[in-house]
Order: C-alpha cells, then structure tokens, then sequence
C-alpha cells in the first residue's frame, strides 16, 4: 500500500510542483490534501509552464488520477478556471475527482479576509486575501458550506442563508462593507454545481481503493512547515495542516499508509508575507537570490523575501514530518555567490538554539549563527550526474544532508523536469 507524501520543509514555495510532477509519472493517484488556491505550484514539462492553485500537479499525465481532498478549501471558480485552462491546453481533466466534503470558498470569505487584514494594519500577517483563514475559521466553527451541498441547492440556500445572516450583519456593522444577496450567490453557485458536479465524490473511499490495489498514491502537500497552523510561526501561518500528519486528516487515510514522507528543500529560504525570519537577507544577497531565483509570488506576484539556509528549520522540519528522505531545490541559483552561509543555530542572550526556539520572541530576536562554505561559481543547470557535480557543491548539499539526518534521493538544478539529479543515496527505491 505505498503512499508518498511530500512536504515543504520552509515557509512554501521550496519547488513541491516540480518535483510532484516530475514523480507523478511513476503514480496511479495524486492527492491535494491542504490549503485552497493560496497555493501556486509550477510545473515545466518541455518548455511549457502551467502554475496550478487548486489542481495536483500531477494532472498533467493521463494516466494520472487528480484528486482535491477533504482538507482543502475550494473557490469553485478558481477551479473552474484552472479545469478549463488545462482543456484549452488540450489536457483533459476527466480523471479530476474533488471530494465531496471539502469546504467551499464563499465570496464573504474573500472580503472578510481583506476587511480583517486592513483592520490589523502593521500587524497584518500578509495572507494572499483568497479567502482561505475566514473559510476555515468557519469549518471550524461549524457554519462552513461544504462541496457536497453543490448537488443539492435546496440545502445550498439554507445553509447559505443562516450563514449570511451572521456574516451581512458582521461585513456592514463592524467593517462597513456592503451585504451580500442571497439570491445572487445562490445563483452564482448554482452554475458553478452544473459544472463541478461530474467530479465530486468520496475521495477517502477513492483513495483507499487506490491503496488496497497496491497503487502508487502521492499526496502533495501546500505552503511549509513553518506556515502550518500548530506547528509553524503562529499567527504568521496559514489556516491548515501542510505538514505530514496533515495528510492523514487532509485525505482521510491513516499513517500506516505512509511509506515515505518526502521533504523539499530550498537550497536557501525564501518567504512570503509577514513574520519571523530569521536569516534574512534584505540586502544584495538577497535581492541576488530573487533576481536569479526569480522569486516572485506564484499566487500575489508579491517579492519574496530571501535569505541564508538555516539549519535549525531543517532539523524541525525532518522532526515534525518524520521525513524519510529530502529533495533540494534551486541550487543553481546559489552558483553566482563566491561564498555561502548556512545558518547552524539561534543566538539568543548568550544561549545558542540548534533546536528551533520554544518562544517566538527568540525567534524575533536571535542573532544567526553561520558557518561559512565555498561557493563554486559554475553553471550546474546541465549537469546530469551528482558526481559530475563541482566538488564545492557536493560539499554544500552534503552538509545539508547531514543537517537533515535523512537520504538525499535527488537535485534540482532548474525549473525543467530534466533539470534532475538523481542521487547515488536514493531513498525513494520504489520508483
Ligand atoms: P511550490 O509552491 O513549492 O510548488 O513552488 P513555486 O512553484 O511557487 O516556486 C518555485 C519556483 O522555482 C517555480 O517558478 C519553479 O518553476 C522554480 N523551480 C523549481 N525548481 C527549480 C530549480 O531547481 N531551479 C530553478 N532555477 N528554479 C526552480
Ligand atoms: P505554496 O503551496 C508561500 C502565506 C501567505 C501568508 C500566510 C497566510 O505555493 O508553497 P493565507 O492566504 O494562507 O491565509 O496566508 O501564508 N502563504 C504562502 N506562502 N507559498 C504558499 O503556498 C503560501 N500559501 C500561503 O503569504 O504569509
Ligand atoms: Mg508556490
């Protein structure tokens, strides 16, 4: 019963979508099990470049069946959206299967999102404003309306009108925003259910068929560790699970599953919105990292903020995902600097933290302690073997390793699929 999960192991955008992609050839089933269309996640096959919020990455492949799982959180038209762009790229989307008990994005969510930010003012956490924190605020306070509800639009309207009568009272008291028509969502609505209602079903069930027929089912994991609602740099976090254990809930199948839990890795950090960071580099090494790494927001086309690999995310990262191997991403974009830095623990008042700090004023404070490495200052995007590598590469990537304390199973060295190291030390020996 092989299940493959794969996990950020920093604040997203580490390269999930490559490297789903590039897996998904060898898979039966792949499996979004977090998040909403806050999530971009890029793929290149040949020179084509699809950027996908809500659908797996692994879409791409006919044989491949796409599942959105109970744990996200779903803006019907953004899918729509994303279903037809694929079948404009002449992709069918036939194998798509969303499961009936994900949550569904509402418009009051997209505003309130918004309104909630621009009352945080300077404490804002930055959010891409999709909606996602008010939609699963409501998941968890039981007033949520879930994708199931789209087959039957007599209890779309009743749900949706207890809803609005608490969220129209809120949006035009408290944030002087205009109510909204339940007539007109329900009409909205009701066209997005013509067109989703051939994909919804009970994907646990889909999922555990998969599995109990011995088939390869990979479930990709949005945003990172560190954006994770318990276990990341709460409250600058996301609203779901991204870690490992969040595919369990996520996709509605248990741990015994998991046969390997997959971490990406960044061969430097980067993030998006607001929140600690501790190797940040708001300088030219890091406007360096984005100019060449081309970080810019997949979902908000915000600047992403740059900074030196840190050890001590790493460590948190293989801890709190149990990862069994790592995947590091984008070292090509480390080749222009002649020196490189990684992070190896926190200082704070004369005490130094290798284990990631348990009070987030540390991490607002700490000074990073770096160690020093040679960079190699060649073009690796066309290397094909790791041990064609420079020897200062294989040194930094090792040390990462070592860092991680899990195999490494491949490099990436640029955007493309071909752009792939597999290394001698592969853990993913199934594949
Ligand atoms: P995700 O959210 O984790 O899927 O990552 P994103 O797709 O948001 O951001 C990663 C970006 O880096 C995308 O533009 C990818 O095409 C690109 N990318 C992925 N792997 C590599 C790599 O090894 N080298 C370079 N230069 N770019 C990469
Ligand atoms: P992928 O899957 C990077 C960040 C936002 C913000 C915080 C909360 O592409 O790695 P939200 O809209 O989720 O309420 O915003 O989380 N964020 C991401 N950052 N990559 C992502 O997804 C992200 N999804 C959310 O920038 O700081
Ligand atoms: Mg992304």
């Amino acid at each position: 019963m092989p299940g493959f999960v794969l996990v950020g192991t920093q604040w997203g955008d580490e390269g999930k979508g490559k490297i789903t992609d590039l897996l998904a050839d060898k898979m039966d089933m792949v499996v979004r099990y977090n998040g909403g269309d806050n999530a971009g996640h890029t793929v290149m096959p040949g020179n084509k470049e699809f950027k996908f919020h809500l659908l797996p990455s692994g879409v791409l492949y006919p044989h491949v069946t796409a599942v959105i799982a109970n744990g996200l959180v779903v803006n019907p038209k953004v899918l729509i959206g994303e279903i037809e762009g694929l079948e404009k790229a002449g992709i069918s989307a036939e194998k798509l299967r969303v499961s009936c008990n994900a949550h569904l994005v509402m418009p009051y969510h997209l505003m309130l999102d918004g309104a909630y930010e621009m009352h945080l003012g300077k404490s804002k956490i930055g959010t891409t404003r999709k909606g996602i924190g008010p939609a699963y605020s409501d998941k968890a306070a039981r007033i949520g309306i879930r994708v199931q509800d789209l087959l039957d639009m007599k209890i779309f309207r009743t749900k949706l009108g207890e809803a609005l009568k608490i969220k129209n009272a809120i949006m035009s008291t408290i944030y002087n925003l205009d109510p909204l028509d339940l007539d007109e969502v329900v009409s909205e609505y009701s066209e997005y259910a013509k067109k989703l209602e051939k994909y919804i079903t009970d994907t646990s069930l889909l999922i555990h068929d998969f599995l109990d027929k011995g088939k390869n089912v990979f479930l990709e994991g949005a945003q990172g560790t560190f954006l994770d609602i318990d276990h990341g740099t709460y409250p600058f976090v996301t609203s779901s699970s991204p870690i490992s254990g969040g595919a369990c809930t996520g996709a509605g199948v248990g741990p015994r599953h998991l046969e390997e839990v997959i971490g990406v890795v960044k061969a430097y950090v980067t993030r998006v919105g607001s929140g600690p960071f501790p190797t940040e580099q708001d300088n030219e090494n890091g406007e360096a990292m984005r100019q060449v790494g081309k970080e810019i927001g997949t979902t908000t086309g915000r600047p992403r903020r740059c900074g030196w690999f840190d050890a001590v995310l790493m460590r948190y990262a293989t801890r709190i995902n149990g990862l069994t191997s790592i995947i590091i991403t984008k070292l090509d974009v480390l080749s222009q600097f002649e020196k490189l830095k990684i992070c190896t623990g926190y200082k704070y008042k004369e005490e130094i933290f290798q284990q990631f700090p348990p009070h987030q004023t540390i991490i607002h404070k700490c000074e990073p302690v770096y160690e020093e490495l040679r960079g190699w200052q060649e073009d690796i995007t066309g290397s094909e073997k790791y041990k064609d590598l420079p020897l200062a590469v294989r040194e930094y990537v090792e040390k990462i390793q070592k860092i991680a304390k899990v195999p490494m199973a491949m490099i990436s060295v640029g955007p493309k699929r071909d752009q792939t190291i597999l290394c001698t030390d592969v853990a993913l020996g199934k594949l």
